[in-house]
């Protein structure tokens, strides 16, 4: 009977480990570039060959990251989006690289990025095709996440184009079994919510967690503060259905950061990554960093909002005021190591558009600040200091952003 006992818990085991996401990675958002919002789907490196996917640019790119600080400040993942292979697989299935603009293959990209210290990202496709119409994973299953893993992929970003959104569920619990059987850590990153949220269903998040490291809730973002808006609107309009899931190991992903691109003003800029961080959400570049302005890089490498995304209790904060087109955004962060939700990230968003600073006072007991002795703020795009003891006030910019973070006292 002991050893049927033993068994049993052994089978257990066994079955929990290859039925279960538990690759202890990403315990907290992940970080790092990824081509796509910037470079879309360029393959013309005659015409564009500072901005088509190939390998030269994603190892420029991976260069900026280590000296540019990107990879000091926590961005360490470099992630290739679609387009990357050739159209057709080679002789034993497998999928390649492009020829001409990854003529070197993608295991020697991969080495270089981690010869740089950064680990190496690739797209997939759960489905026939790529949304960009390469060849997707479909049929091909174990031998691409066999393939992905030899290559010395840290990170899968499998779409879900071209494929059932009723199979998505199984399909990528599958997938990412092939996956944890390779035994190489690799993040998994799934799109299936987005197929299935965007037509309007509710997706499994219960089983999302068993398989994902972090998955994209809701549709593409594209480069205008008006789709920032969009899906910000969509998560608060949700967050008590998404936060919940939200926790060190799996995330929810409203998609990448487009600061430093051609659509957001500097403090359109500040209000994406303060959205961002306050909701725990992976902080995936998607900028030309050899372009980038010194302003638009300052945003991104601030120290204090990084923090607050990567806080170990990994808590998505959640809007707790939305009142004449301005949301007070809140997120309880660890105080001084300790694992008590004693202090706050607060962040007052806004979508107006009449020109002046915008004037705004609340009690720390409205914002759900207790602590009797107060709080200290600190500004974090500003730097200033300062001590609240009954109440906040800010100024807040037209489609703007002011990040506060309150340390109880
Ligand atoms: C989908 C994804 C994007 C990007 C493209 C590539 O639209 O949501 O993030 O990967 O496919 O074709």
């Amino acid at each position: 009977m002991k050893t049927m006992h033993k068994l049993l818990i052994f089978a257990l085991l066994v079955v929990g480990r290859v039925t279960c996401l538990d690759n202890g990675l990403a315990l907290t958002p992940p970080m790092g570039w990824m081509n796509w919002q910037r470079y879309r789907c360029e393959t013309d490196c005659v015409k564009y060959p500072d901005e088509c996917v190939s390998e030269k640019l994603f190892m420029t790119m991976a260069d900026r990251m280590a000296a540019d600080g990107y990879l000091e400040a926590g961005y360490n993942y470099i992630i290739v989006d679609d387009c990357w292979s050739a159209m057709e697989r080679d002789e034993e299935d497998r999928l390649v690289g492009d020829p001409i603009r990854f003529p070197s293959g993608m295991k020697a990209l991969a080495d270089y990025v981690h010869n740089l210290g950064i680990k190496f990202g690739l797209y997939g496709d759960y489905g026939t095709y790529t949304c960009a119409g390469y060849p997707g994973s479909l049929n091909h299953l174990e031998l691409d996440a066999q393939t992905y893993a030899s290559w010395g992929v840290d990170y899968v970003k499998l779409d879900g184009c071209y494929s059932d959104s009723d199979t998505m569920e199984a399909g990528y619990a599958e997938y990412g079994r092939y996956l944890n059987a390779t035994g190489r850590p690799i993040v998994f990153s799934c799109s299936w919510p987005a197929y299935q949220e965007t037509a309007g269903e509710h997706s499994n998040y219960e089983a999302l967690k068993k398989t994902c490291n972090l998955w994209r809730n809701y549709g593409d973002i594209q480069d205008s503060w008006s789709v920032v808006h969009a899906i910000t609107a969509w998560f608060v309009q949700h967050q008590d259905r998404l936060a919940p899931h939200s926790a060190p190991g799996h995330w929810n992903d409203p998609d990448m950061l487009i600061i430093g691109n051609f659509g957001l003003s500097l403090e359109q800029s500040r209000a994406q990554m303060t959205i961002w961080c306050l909701m725990a959400a992976p902080l995936i570049m998607s900028v030309d960093l050899v372009n980038i302005t010194p302003a638009m890089k300052d945003i991104l490498l601030n120290k204090e909002a990084v923090a607050i995304n990567q806080d170990a209790l990994g808590i998505q904060g959640e809007v707790i005021i939305y009142t004449n087109s301005i949301q007070v955004w809140r997120k309880p962060i660890m105080f001084q190591g300790s694992d008590k939700e004693t202090s706050y990230a607060l962040g007052f968003i806004s979508y107006r558009d009449d020109g002046v600073k915008y004037a705004m006072e609340y009690t720390l007991e409205e914002l759900g600040l207790n602590n009797p002795n107060g709080y200290d703020i600190l500004d974090v795009f500003t730097g200033m200091e300062w001590t609240a003891t009954s109440k906040i006030k800010v100024r807040v910019p037209p489609s703007g952003a002011v990040f506060l973070k309150a340390t109880v006292r």
